[in-house]
């Protein structure tokens, strides 16, 4: 299996800090962003990695990362997405390096205290399909949030306003190469945005999404808050 890293978006969120670097450059403690997703890519035994970068600093990523031999790599590959067209626009740029096979993609801002390889090994035996990693959390209405009957997903919702359960979906994606066919049918939402929640309604729809409740904390970085929340977490578990 392949991995991609999605570290586009122009981070608006964050500004001023973003104004001049790009989010995933940003410390989380004792290491840049981009490390973490990084590392759990790695740890989870993926060794052929595509970053995905974009707006401020791209070069940067190369300066920082090289080859990954800090990480034990041979080689990294990179692709740069123009603008911000959303996280799904984002992972239509990793079709030709996929090349067929299974991907696991991960967003650059999350960062996970779990080893991923459980989740990634059950994946492998999974014939096609795709898998969400969920995660309770107090703000579901930050997040793509999931809408059970029972056990089963029905649905994932985008940022409700009123979410219809604390579930909601990590930034740790599991697909199989179907994920190009259904980029390529989805239209910009109300943010203007190719948006990853429609891929995963789509596999949904399809009845070929399973999920996995992830173990550990959670977080992603994408507000001054969240920011913080990862910093202090990877500081309290290196003490
Ligand atoms: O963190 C999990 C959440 O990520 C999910 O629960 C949501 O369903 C999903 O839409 C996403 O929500 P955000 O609105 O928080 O995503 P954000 O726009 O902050 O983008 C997250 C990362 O995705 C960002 O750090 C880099 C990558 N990205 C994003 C955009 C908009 C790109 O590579 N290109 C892009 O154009």
């Amino acid at each position: 299996m392949k991995g991609v890293i999605l570290a586009g978006g122009l981070g608006t969120r964050l500004r001023p800090l973003t104004n001049v670097t790009n989010k995933h450059l940003l410390p989380i403690y004792d290491r840049p962003m981009i490390f973490y997703p990084l590392q759990t890519l790695v740890r989870a035994g993926i060794r052929d990695i595509l970053i995905v970068t974009g707006g401020n600093n791209a070069g940067d990523f190369l300066r920082l990362i090289g080859n990954g031999s800090a990480f034990g790599l041979k080689h990294v590959n990179y692709t740069y997405q123009k603008g911000e067209g959303g996280i799904a626009d984002a992972l239509k740029l990793a079709e030709h390096f996929a090349d067929g096979e299974k991907l696991v993609v991960i967003l650059g801002d999350n960062i996970l205290q779990a080893d991923i390889t459980p989740y990634v090994e059950a994946y492998k035996r999974q014939p096609s399909g795709a898998k969400i990693l969920l995660k309770r959390v107090s703000d579901p209405e930050r997040f793509g949030v999931a809408v059970f009957r029972g056990k089963r997903v029905l649905a994932i919702e985008e940022k409700p306003r009123r979410p219809k359960s604390n579930c909601i979906v990590t930034g740790v994606y599991l697909y199989d190469a179907q994920v190009f066919d259904i980029v390529r049918t989805l239209v910009p939402s109300g943010r203007g945005e190719l948006e990853i929640t429609d891929v995963n309604n789509a596999y949904i729809r399809r009845r070929q999404m399973t999920y996995n409740l992830l173990k550990g904390w959670w977080s992603d970085c994408g507000t001054f808050d969240s920011l913080l929340r990862a910093a202090q977490l990877i500081a309290r578990d290196s003490r």
